[in-house]
């Protein structure tokens, strides 16, 4: 393999008699600086969200309510995790696709990002991506 698929975070818990408190500090327990921060929710399990990869963005999803899966491939290696658990990250590097679905009706997929919003960065055509990677891995052989 050539790149990383994904990496699963672990956040300190501060919690106590009050309650629970969960801290992720960029480039401490985030392995970037954040540039920006989305949510996802009142998605449900018929959706599938993503389908996409990204040249230069690098992220952190963690479901801070409820569940949801997501599949992770970089066209040739597949896996599925499932985040249920606000202090677990899931970190998904540049260039792997990734699909999110069967969310939980109380779902909100918080997403850190290393970038700002660039639509152009985004490759959608799974058959296209997958040619690129398989080109890329012919070209270490
Ligand atoms: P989309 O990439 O389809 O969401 P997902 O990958 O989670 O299924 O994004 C939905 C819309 O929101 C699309 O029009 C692009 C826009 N968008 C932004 O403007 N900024 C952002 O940071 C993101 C993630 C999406």
């Amino acid at each position: 393999m050539i790149r990383e698929l994904y990496r699963k975070l672990q956040f300190p818990d501060l919690g106590d008699e009050r309650g629970k408190l969960v801290v992720a500090e960029g480039e401490i327990d985030i392995p970037f600086p954040i540039k920006r921060v989305f949510y996802i929710y009142g998605s449900d399990d018929s959706v599938v969200r993503g389908q996409h990869a990204n040249r230069n963005s690098e992220f952190v999803l963690i479901n801070v309510a409820g569940s949801s899966k997501v599949m992770i491939t970089d066209g040739e290696n597949r896996e599925i995790v499932t985040l249920s658990r606000p202090m677990e990250g899931l970190y998904i590097p540049k260039m792997v696709w990734k699909e999110m679905y069967d969310f939980s009706p109380d779902s909100v997929l918080l997403v850190l990002a290393s970038t700002h919003y660039d639509g152009s960065e985004y490759l959608r055509d799974y058959d296209e991506y997958r040619e690129m990677m398989k080109r890329e891995m012919e070209s270490f052989e």
